[in-house]
């Protein structure tokens, strides 16, 4: 974290630090705690999601990367606060594109979203070289160091802002970095739409040796957001 590069770094105003809670990552991507049991994993970008926080008291061996994790770990749970209530005021409007079974309502909602930003920023605080300030679509780690790679809520969703080549070039990274398999949920835009271009991502993905595999999974928050893409290592 003391490690700022001003190249890199976004300003704090333009990050949302809001994340998923260690049961949803499970659900979202399909995976059970004794699956995990030896592999080394990166969650990438992690953002204010507790999945190492928790994941590592549970001896699952997480590493969290992520561009907001240049700025200061006060800043960032400060920054969290706001975001969470923000966005609880967003979604009492937006309630219909939601499906609210995993959560009962926005009470509960919020309930989870505060426990993985308070889990995340005290295991920052406590385990601070677990969380790793990266610029996607470059990583600094070696290749293969992880087993496996989880991605949520960033490629395919933000498709509006992060072109074509910006997701070959990740994947690219995401690849190099990992020895088994990359995981990456969901596989819609932020409208529910399936992301445009999978299509045409998962031909060179099948074209450089990989498998790929779009799994259901039980998770299903965001409507239409279900789906998990499976990439396998050739
Ligand atoms: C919507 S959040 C998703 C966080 C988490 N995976 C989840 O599911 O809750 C998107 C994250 O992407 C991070 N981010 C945006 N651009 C990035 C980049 N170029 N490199 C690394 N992380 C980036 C943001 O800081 C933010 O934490």
């Amino acid at each position: 974290m003391s490690n700022m590069d001003q190249s890199t770094k976004l300003e704090l105003d333009r990050i949302v630090f809001i994340g998923r809670t260690f049961e949803e990552y499970l659900d979202m991507f399909s995976l059970s705690k004794d699956s995990l049991a030896g592999k080394k994993i990166l969650d990438c970008p992690a953002g204010a999601c507790s999945f190492a926080a928790v994941g590592n008291k549970q001896d699952v061996d997480v590493t969290a990367a992520d561009i907001a994790y240049y700025h200061a770990q006060e800043d960032l749970l400060h920054k969290g606060l706001q975001d969470i209530e923000y966005a609880m005021e967003r979604m009492e409007k937006a309630r219909s594109h939601y499906i609210w079974e995993y959560f009962r309502d926005t009470k509960h909602l919020k309930e989870h979203r505060l426990s993985a930003l308070n889990n995340c920023t005290d295991d920052m605080k406590e385990s601070p070289e677990r969380y790793i300030p990266v610029s996607l679509p470059s990583l600094p780690f070696k290749d293969e160091e992880f087993d496996i790679l989880l991605s949520a809520h960033f490629l395919f969703m933000y498709a509006d802002r992060l072109d074509y080549q910006f997701h070959v070039k990740t994947l690219q990274e995401f690849l190099r970095v990992t020895k088994e398999e990359i995981r990456i949920f969901p596989i819609v835009n932020l409208e529910g739409k399936r992301y445009e271009y999978l299509d045409q991502l998962i031909s060179y993905l099948l074209d450089i040796g990989c498998t790929v595999e779009e799994v259901k999974v039980q998770y299903e928050f965001q409507a239409n957001a279900n789906v998990m893409l499976l990439i396998k290592k050739g």
